[in-house]
């Protein structure tokens, strides 16, 4: 098997080569270690073209304009104060207050496996799926001591970047900045196009937002300092060929695996090259390490496709799928659960919960999820956060006698959460007010009238596994929604000394995941769900824990349509938490026809957040049939490549997307008429996706599978079918298109599926 990961001694170049990319690295004096190439995959040996016909600047044989060279050399990652004018990757103070950080290169090791990283969420791979590189710089006159880690994700087209920062001195360093990855790329693509900048932004029931915008020359880019990821702005950050599209023109794509401060930075210089980079926030950040301590940041990963939008979208995809996302879940269908915090908010009681229990069971529904408002005495959210223990007197005999009825009724079992969390109205405020993040003798800032608990400290965390153990162990509980509903305010941890107090927010986060490592331990059959506010902290870090996120609050098919549109460009649809609701809908008031929000929640998790009591024999019938598509076509949504082919925030009318097996044998082809035009009755759609030599028919999936079940046909089965078939092949389906028919009123969706013909034969003329 050829290498990942190749050294060329006489040049210093480092190469690093997936299926369809090339990242080059290059030592320059020996020293000073440099980007030389991101892109498409190269031929061996063509890096000399590079410096050919460039005039040397060598910083050991013109020393007298050090600056110069610092300051136009392709960095791998900058240090700081030593004639660099762009942002650096890493500062460091020393005991004597001085931050110069120069970072100079002592050698490499590559190796056919990756390292989990301690503490953090961390790409994951055996031998045959990664390489990794590791190459460490050091700064002369510190102790201070820098790996920088690259993983290669051949088969995905994705490249893992991640730093150890080591204090090899006698005296301590404080780490003031230490960003993840960064990269000196040129400002246009191949073609002479300036780069545009792609990013997602957003608000609580608006998640998910995209925004494509020029680069104007200075730094831009997207971050978050409230202690987590937030609505606002994803941590992603693509760069785009300008009037690249869904599957054309040259696209860069950086996620971070990382809940907590983030920036996310492009700098655009004079030349109009590109510094990019990616990594903890430095603001308010700061770390003290001691000598011989080491300090993890997290990892960022990035891929390079010129095939459009939808390359990234797919070399995204599989990498988080497979090398991400793990237990028992990772690869397997989720329970349909019904959650019932729409259907009754705080209002329920285990009557209340069997009887929608026994009803979705009827419909096919095969788990229960108890939201909010079961624990303390919570009846509206103004108490009782931290202190859970079962309200008894909504629900009488506890957690068991309800799990038990729903065991009996062969219903799963699903409770909410909100770990991080104390109400000042509670026991456990009252016994330990130190426990939250608040400053003393100053009034803290609530949010949803609650304080968020300060899982930095050893024994805050110690109290909440006890007890979220002590309900995960008194039944049968086969689910976890883990919430967390307001971001972090009035920075101050009693345990933390005066100069370590800058390391709050990056300990939290750490605090975070300690916490679900240590829940999934415990229980490693559990299905976690995260869900913060909507989707308020959806990034690729929680996706380590949780196989699924609540995508947003917001459960108007019309507005998740355009959510899941964003999320699924970064995400694979088998992590987008989604349900169908209620109309009018809770949050917007619009009605969405029963059909649609069916189809639309097919395109996530799937489930139901209603009061199934109260709907209709007919909707209830609906049910019966969007759980039969689950079970049809799940397999197909979780582990397929998803096409988006219309977006209606372009067009303001129609959506279309589809999501294809890997051997492209079939797909499902999902039609929304967003807004009915009387003068339209149909739309063109070119289909893309598809083997362009295979042949293919294409049938509308009514509510029974009067299409068969089977993913192909044979061509007997073909030769049968009639006329009024559509059969084409992939190329006619993208190339010519297909013209498919308009529904009379607004918001309607259409199914399709396109199932490959095996040896049609002459059946298939015409
Ligand atoms: C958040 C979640 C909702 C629900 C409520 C309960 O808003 O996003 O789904 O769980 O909290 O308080």
């Amino acid at each position: 098997m050829s290498r990942s990961i190749t050294y060329d001694e006489k040049r210093g170049i480092l190469r690093l080569d997936t299926r369809n990319t090339t990242y080059a690295i290059g030592i320059t004096d020996g020293l000073y270690l440099g980007h030389l190439f991101y892109g498409p995959h190269l031929p061996e040996e063509d890096f000399s073209v590079r410096s050919a016909f460039q005039r040397p600047l060598s910083a050991l044989e013109n020393k007298k304009e050090m600056c110069i060279f610092m300051d136009s050399f392709n960095f791998e990652y900058p240090g700081w104060g030593v004639g660099d004018s762009r942002e650096g990757a890493i500062r460091v103070r020393d005991s004597k207050g001085i931050t110069r950080t120069n970072l100079l290169y002592q050698g490499h090791r590559i190796s056919s496996a990756k390292t989990l990283i301690p503490g953090l969420p961390s790409t994951f791979g055996g031998e045959g799926d990664v390489e990794t590189l590791e190459v460490d710089l050091q700064d002369p006159d510190t102790g201070l001591f820098v790996t920088l880690f690259y993983s290669v994700f051949a088969e995905c087209d994705v490249i893992a970047r991640r730093v150890e920062i080591r204090n090899t001195g006698k005296e301590k360093l404080v780490i003031e900045r230490a960003l993840s990855m960064s990269m000196d790329m040129p400002g246009r693509d191949r073609e002479g196009r300036s780069f545009q900048l792609m990013t997602f932004y957003g608000i609580w029931a608006r998640e998910f937002t995209k925004d494509i915008r020029p680069l104007g020359f200075g730094k831009t880019g997207v971050s978050s300092i409230v202690g987590k990821t937030n609505n606002r702005n994803q941590p992603f950050l693509g760069l785009l060929s300008e009037g690249a599209t869904q599957y054309s023109g040259e696209v860069y794509g950086m996620n971070f695996l990382y809940s907590g401060n983030f920036a996310s930075t492009v700098e655009k210089i004079f030349s109009g090259d590109l510094r990019v980079s990616m990594g903890i926030h430095p603001e308010g950040f700061s770390w003290t390490l001691e000598p011989g301590e080491v300090f993890y940041t997290p990892e960022a990963v990035m891929t390079y496709s010129d095939e459009g939008i939808s390359g990234m979208t797919h070399h995204f995809h599989d990498m988080f799928r497979k090398h991400l996302i793990r237990g028992k879940y990772k690869d397997s269908k989720r329970p349909i659960l019904i959650n019932n915090w729409e259907a009754t908010y705080f209002d329920f009681d285990t009557k209340k919960l069997l009887d929608i229990a026994k009803t979705a069971h009827d419909c096919g529904i095969e788990m229960l999820v108890m939201d909010d408002g079961w624990f303390g005495r919570r009846n509206d959210p103004d108490s009782s956060l931290g202190d859970w223990f079962v309200n008894e007197e909504k629900l009488p005999g506890g957690l068991k006698y309800l799990s038990d009825e729903l065991e009996k009724m062969g219903m799963k079992f699903g409770i909410w959460f909100e770990p991080e969390m104390v109400s000042p109205d509670s026991d456990l405020y009252r016994a330990h007010p130190d426990w939250a993040i608040t400053v003393p003798g100053r009034e803290a800032a609530l949010s949803r009238n609650q304080l968020v608990l300060d899982v930095s400290r050893a024994d805050v965390r110690d109290y909440i596994i006890e007890s979220i153990t002590k309900v995960l162990s008194s039944a049968k509980i086969a689910y976890v929604k883990w919430d967390m509903n307001r971001h972090l305010s009035d920075l101050f941890s009693a345990e933390l000394p005066p100069e370590r107090q800058g390391e709050l927010m990056h300990r939290y986060v750490l605090g975070v995941y300690d916490l679900q490592e240590r829940l999934l331990k415990a229980f490693p059959d559990l299905l976690l769900e995260n869900c913060s506010s909507g989707g308020a902290r959806f990034d690729p870090g929680m996706l380590y824990y949780s196989p699924q996120i609540w995508t947003s609050d917001d459960t108007d098919a019309y507005e998740r349509i355009r959510i899941q549109e964003g999320a699924a460009t970064l995400y694979p649809l088998s992590c987008l938490g989604a349900h169908v609701s209620i109309c009018p809908n809770h949050v917007t008031g619009r009605v969405v026809p029963f059909e649609t929000r069916g189809h639309v929640a097919l395109a996530g998790t799937f489930g139901y957040e209603l009061d199934i009591t109260v709907l209709s024999d007919e909707e209830k019938e609906l049910i019966k049939k969007q759980v039969k598509l689950f079970h049809r076509f799940n397999d197909l949504i979780r582990n397929g490549d998803y096409y988006r082919m219309h977006s209606y925030q372009d067009n303001r009318l129609f959506d279309c997307y589809g999501v294809a097996s890997k051997d492209k044998s079939e797909m499902l082809l999902t039609m929304l008429h967003v807004m009915n035009q009387p003068c339209c009755p149909s739309r063109w759609i070119h289909i893309h996706g598809l083997a362009p030599d295979k042949l293919y028919r294409i049938t509308e999936v009514k509510d029974e599978p009067e299409d068969s079940n089977h993913a192909s046909l044979d061509g007997s089965e073909a030769a049968k079918a009639s006329a009024q078939e559509i059969l084409a092949h992939g190329s006619t389906l993208s190339n010519m298109g297909i013209n498919l028919p308009c529904r009379t009123g607004d918001f309607m969706s259409v199914l399709y599926h396109i199932v490959e013909v095996k040896d049609a034969g002459e059946s298939v003329e015409g």
